[in-house]
């Protein structure tokens, strides 16, 4: 009788313990466009890296689940929350009213603005000069956005690239006068492939903004957690590690 007792007992255990470790071992579905260093960018052995990618690894740590990147094209990858391909999609995106209708987003973790990127031979000094000229945007960046608030949305003067790379790659052939993308990724690239070739115009006009992890709009449970871990990352020094770490002090 005691024996049995004890091994019930036991099983119970065991089976509750397997229960809670399968659950905190849940591996999520990660969506990030990895063409946007230093945020989220493949290494040579195609490894999914970035600030974006060691910020949601630390948060992961934290609440006791499992991260899977996967690089996910930045057209879709909003929907990709919706039709349940994607958990989680952490890809320096900003957080905007719009946005915020069709999914859910976490505190913010990150300040961005836009910046200008033209050839350093550009006469081209701010904002409204580029009113006329041809403009390079990643497809429905915020950068898109600007680049519309300025020649209209219908402007034949906007192109639209995959990545935000292929479009300062157009600006160093000279199809577009200047880009429009976030600053952390201009800056970027022009220290990693232009220097010397192109200059940044930072515009009063542009507004701050914030980047935020997103969730399929509803799915509270996992924004909690995220939130959670975002919380104690930056409570106990972690993130300010990463950020030293990708952007000096
Ligand atoms: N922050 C900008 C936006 O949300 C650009 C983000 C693009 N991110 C990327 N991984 N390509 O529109």
């Amino acid at each position: 009788m005691r024996k049995s007792f004890t091994f019930l007992a036991t099983a119970l255990l065991a089976g509750l313990m397997f229960n809670t470790s399968a659950q905190a071992a849940k591996t999520y579905q990660v969506g990030t466009d990895a063409a946007y260093a230093p945020f989220e960018s493949q290494n040579e052995k195609k490894e999914i890296v970035g600030f974006d990618i060691e910020v949601l690894k630390a948060i992961a740590a934290k609440g006791g689940f499992q991260v899977k990147f996967i690089n996910t094209p930045w057209e879709g990858i909003f929907a990709s929350l919706n039709n349940g391909d994607r958990d989680i999609v952490i890809s320096a995106v900003t957080i905007t009213p719009e946005r915020k209708q069709t999914m859910d987003f976490s505190e913010p973790y990150f300040e961005a603005k836009q910046l200008i990127a033209v050839n350093n031979s550009s006469k081209i000094n701010k904002l409204a000069d580029l009113k006329g000229k041809k403009i390079g945007v990643q497809t429905g960046t915020t950068g898109d956005e600007a680049a519309q608030k300025l020649l209209g949305k219908t402007s034949p003067n906007i192109k639209r690239f995959e990545s935000t790379p292929l479009a300062i790659q157009e600006l160093q052939s000279g199809g577009v006068d200047a880009v429009i993308a976030d600053n952390g990724v201009v800056v970027n690239f022009i220290a990693n492939n232009g220097k010397g070739k192109l200059r940044t115009i930072d515009d009063a006009s542009f507004a701050k903004e914030y980047y935020g992890i997103a969730v399929k709009k509803g799915n509270k449970a996992l924004l909690e957690q995220i939130n959670k871990g975002l919380a104690a990352i930056k409570a106990d020094g972690t993130y300010d590690k990463i950020y030293k770490q990708y952007f000096g002090k």
